[in-house]
């Protein structure tokens, strides 16, 4: 096996059977290549049948011969023989990778008679999101770019989906263009091959929008009971709330008052009304984008019925009106 002269003498009955089997052409001898697919990763056996009578075969990648017999001439280490008899002539690839896709020929020679078998071995790999946007928080109005890598053999689709609409777009870049504050949530990238289950990641997209006053009611308020204020906003990233009475003095917690803030809204907590609380009071709700206030009443009952209070500084006049007159009282 060590002796250079009958390795040579195998290279040379290799190279005319090589010879032979490029010229074969899917010929007399020759036939279309069976596919054989595998995993990356994984480990395959290729296998050759051949006669009893054969004298030399060879397992060829390419034109490299990676055994001439039992004589192994690869230097890779994850080909090995897994079966030589009369009957049957196996290799192994350990661990293949993708630089091993391509044609492999058993070639082996019987009575002077040379037979080729061709195997052309796939190498697939599992669709993989390889590089995606991070998770992006831009200001209402802007536009959003995200985009999605993929890698795969096949080559996988890539597709991106809203999860709030369950809408789809196909590719690897998704574009929306000046954003509102409805598109804000997470937006899910799959990328698909058929070889293994879809691989998917997620990217949030926070939209950031100035304080929007939502909800606040005028309420009635009994001497010596409990009372609330509510001032309710939306915004992104959450409000900070500040409250002004009548004449714009800040309203600040006391035995008889308590500030509550949320994260979408501040109470105003009265645990026993006393005549200096009946008032006019002012919401102030804001953040880095902007700032947004509302008024609202604290009124004897009876006289007024609560209604929604003007959300812009310029309130309905019945409920300014009457709001006078109840200070009066
Ligand atoms: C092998 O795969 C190729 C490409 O995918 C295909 O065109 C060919 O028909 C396949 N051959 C056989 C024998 O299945
Ligand atoms: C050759 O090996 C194959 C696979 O191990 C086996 O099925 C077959 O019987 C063997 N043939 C001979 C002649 O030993
Ligand atoms: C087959 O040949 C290719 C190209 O020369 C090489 O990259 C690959 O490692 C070889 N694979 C095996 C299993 O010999
Ligand atoms: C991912 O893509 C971004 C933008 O194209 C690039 O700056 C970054 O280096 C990439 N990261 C990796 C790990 O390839
Ligand atoms: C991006 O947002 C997703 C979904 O909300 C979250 O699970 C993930 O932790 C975030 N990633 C980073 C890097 O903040
Ligand atoms: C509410 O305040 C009034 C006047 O300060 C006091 O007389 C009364 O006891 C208080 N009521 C409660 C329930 O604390
Ligand atoms: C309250 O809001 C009105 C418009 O809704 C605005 O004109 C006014 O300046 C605001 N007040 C404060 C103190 O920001
Ligand atoms: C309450 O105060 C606000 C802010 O000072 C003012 O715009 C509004 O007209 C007042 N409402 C009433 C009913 O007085």
């Amino acid at each position: 096996m060590g002796c250079p002269l009958l390795r040579n003498a195998f290279a040379g009955v290799l190279l005319v059977l090589l010879s032979q089997a490029s010229s074969a052409h899917g010929g007399e001898f020759g036939h279309l290549p069976d596919n054989i697919t595998v995993l990356e990763g994984d480990g395959v056996t290729l296998r050759c049948q051949i006669d009893e009578e054969v004298t030399h075969k060879a397992w060829l990648n390419r034109s490299n011969i990676l055994f001439a017999g039992t004589d192994k001439w690869s230097l890779d280490k994850r080909v090995t023989l897994a079966n030589s008899n009369n009957s049957d002539f196996s290799i192994h690839i350990e661990k293949v990778q993708v630089t091993d896709e391509g044609p492999y020929i058993c070639s082996s020679q019987a009575n002077n008679n040379p037979r080729i078998a061709n195997v052309y071995l796939i190498v697939q790999v599992a669709a993989r999101i390889v590089n995606i946007s991070k998770n992006v928080s831009v200001n209402e109005g802007e536009n959003v770019n995200l985009f999605c890598l993929a890698v795969g053999r096949p080559e996988p689709t890539v597709t991106w989906k809203d999860q709030k609409y369950g809408l789809v777009s196909d590719g690897e870049f998704l574009d929306i263009t000046e954003i509102k504050r409805q598109q804000a949530e997470d937006y899910e990238c799959i990328t698909n091959n058929g070889v293994a289950s879809p691989d998917q990641r997620k990217v949030k997209v926070t939209v950031n929008y100035p304080p929007l006053i939502t909800d606040m009611k005028n309420m009635p308020a009994h001497l010596g009971k409990t009372a609330i204020l509510r001032c309710e906003a939306m915004a992104v990233p959450p409000a900070s709330f500040e409250w002004y009475k009548d004449d714009h003095r800040p309203v600040e917690s006391d035995n008889t008052l308590r500030i509550k803030n949320e994260k979408t809204r501040s109470l105003l907590l009265f645990t026993n009304v006393t005549e200096k609380h009946f008032g006019n009071y002012t919401c102030f709700a804001s953040n880095r984008l902007g700032a947004s206030n509302a008024s609202m009443l604290l009124f004897r009952p009876g006289a007024i019925q609560g209604r929604g209070a003007g959300l812009h500084a310029g309130m309905s006049v019945w409920v300014s009106l009457s709001a006078v007159l109840l200070l009066k009282l």
